[in-house]
This record gives structure tokens, C-alpha cells and sequence, in this order.
């Protein structure tokens, strides 16, 4: 990004927006905004889930937020299950679901029938206690998505791969990132991916759809990890619906992310 560079970096070192999304089996944008400024919190509406604080405040200060009518994920985050247009009684996986933001708006927009998968059991917890909060209900598995193990061979209409990555979109969010990441590390990230990846488009049933993202804004985790998918896969067709080809740069909006909807012909 030539043009972006010293933004991203100035971004990389601001504090981050803090974004909600309501839920919206428990209630709307306008009821939610209404019951921010009765505790005194300003927010305006960002999209139809997403809600920004004028300031962030500490999460016990949410109303209702044990009740779950609301939970704390950037905007960019929210693109991910509106893309993916499921519908009730879909069978859908979220192959990296901890700690379940996504995994939550997928559950929320449809009854589906979803399997979240993580690698690391521990962080699997969070996912639990999340859906539990929001009142949401989906098997929980802890698995490596680029293993043989989990799968039963069924395959899925609707497919979330929100894969390990370098987080070099999200560094204000975890400066130590800007410290211990190294430039070495991006290749071994792009190798996870791609096994990932592989792995999860022979569980995707024809006609389906799988979401790759990663909140990263290099190139090796995304364009170039999706031009490379679609060499080794004739049968995918990409769509970009977000950003430049698929990239969110870091804003005062949004986290830095990307996106690429590959539909299985
Ligand atoms: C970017 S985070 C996912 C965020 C989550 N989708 C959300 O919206 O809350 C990536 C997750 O992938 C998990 N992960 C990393 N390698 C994995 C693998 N091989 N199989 C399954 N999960 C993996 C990590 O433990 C981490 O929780």
C-alpha cells in the first residue's frame, strides 16, 4: 500500500475504536442506542448490528451485557457472518472459532447447525461461555481444522475460516506484536493457512461457500495465500466483497482485516 503506509503505521500505534454488536435475536440497533444513552454512554449506529462508542468504557458498564443483548467486536469483525448469507438449518463450521465473536453472529442471524472447532481446548472455553452469555447453542470441538480426526464426512453448505495469522491488522490492539513479531514468522503462517484451507474445501459441500479471513494486511496471508488456493483449486470461485480486493486497512473505523469468499462450483 504506497499511498497507506504511514497511516497504517499511525493507526498501529493509536488506541483502537470500541465497536458492539447487538444481538439481534434480543434486541435492535435503536433499542440498544436508546438504553446506551439512558446510562449516559454516547454511540452512534454503524451498520445494522454495529454500534460505536464515542469512548470506550470498561464491559461491565454495557447495560444488559450479562444479559446478552450485546457483545464488544470491531466492525470489520462483523462483515464475516452477514457474508456468508446463512440460513436456518444450514450445517456451518467455524474452523478457528475462539473466542467465538463470529461464531456468536453466525448462531444469531440463523438457526444453523454449527460446528466450532479450535485447536486449543482452553480457548474453546471462551467460545462456551460466549454462546452462553447470548443464549446460543452449537457443538464445540477442539481439533486441528488442517487435521483428519474431527471430521464425520458430512459435508458443510456454509464454511468460516478465520485463520492463525501474523494479527498485523489488529497491533494497536496487542502492541507486543510490533516487538516479537518477526518477518520470518509470516512464512510459517502462510503455511498453516494453506493447510488449513485445503483441508477445509473437500469438507465444503458443492455450491457451498467458505469465508477465508485473516486480520492481518500482508499480502503473503492474503492475496497472494488466496491466489495461490485458487491455482491448486479449479473448482473455487472468488469473490472480494470488502475493501481493495478483499483488504480493510486499519482505520479509526476498523480494524486492518481481509476477506476472500471462495464458492465451491
Ligand atoms: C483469529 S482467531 C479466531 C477468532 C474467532 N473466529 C472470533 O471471531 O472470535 C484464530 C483462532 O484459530 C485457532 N487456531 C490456530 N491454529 C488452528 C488450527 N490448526 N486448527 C484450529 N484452530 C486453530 C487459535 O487458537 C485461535 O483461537
Amino acid at each position: 500500500y504506497p499511498d497507506d503506509w504511514a497511516r497504517i503505521l499511525e493507526e498501529g500505534n493509536r488506541h483502537p475504536p470500541m465497536t458492539l454488536r447487538i444481538n439481534c435475536r434480543r434486541t435492535t440497533v435503536p433499542a440498544y442506542l436508546d438504553l446506551l444513552q439512558e446510562n449516559g454512554i454516547a454511540a452512534r449506529a454503524v451498520s445494522e448490528f454495529g454500534i460505536k462508542l464515542e469512548q470506550p468504557v470498561p464491559v461491565g458498564r454495557l447495560p444488559a451485557f450479562d444479559a446478552g443483548r450485546v457483545s464488544v467486536q470491531d466492525r470489520a469483525a462483523q462483515y464475516a457472518a452477514p457474508l456468508l448469507d446463512v440460513a436456518d438449518g444450514m450445517r456451518v463450521l467455524d474452523a478457528c472459532s475462539a473466542p467465538g465473536g463470529k461464531a456468536a453472529h453466525l448462531l444469531e442471524l440463523a438457526a444453523v447447525d454449527l460446528l466450532a472447532l479450535d485447536h486449543d481446548a482452553e480457548r474453546l472455553d471462551m467460545v462456551a461461555r460466549n454462546l452462553d452469555r447470548l443464549g446460543l447453542k452449537a457443538t464445540l470441538r477442539a481439533a486441528d481444522a488442517a487435521a483428519d480426526t474431527w471430521w464425520d464426512g458430512e459435508p458443510f453448505d456454509r464454511i468460516l475460516a478465520d485463520a492463525p495469522c501474523s494479527a498485523s491488522g489488529v497491533v494497536r490492539r496487542n502492541p507486543d506484536i510490533k516487538w516479537l513479531r518477526r518477518q520470518a514468522d509470516l512464512e510459517g503462517f502462510a503455511v498453516q493457512q494453506a493447510r488449513i484451507l485445503d483441508r477445509l474445501w473437500r469438507c465444503l459441500a458443492r455450491g457451498g461457500k467458505l469465508l477465508y479471513g485473516t486480520c492481518s494486511v500482508f499480502a503473503e496471508e492474503n492475496q497472494q495465500q488466496i491466489a495461490n488456493f485458487l491455482r491448486r483449486h479449479p473448482d473455487a470461485k472468488p469473490r472480494f466483497p470488502v475493501g481493495i480486493d478483499g483488504q480493510l486497512l486499519p482505520s479509526d473505523q476498523q480494524d486492518g482485516f481481509y476477506y476472500a469468499l471462495l464458492h465451491k462450483s
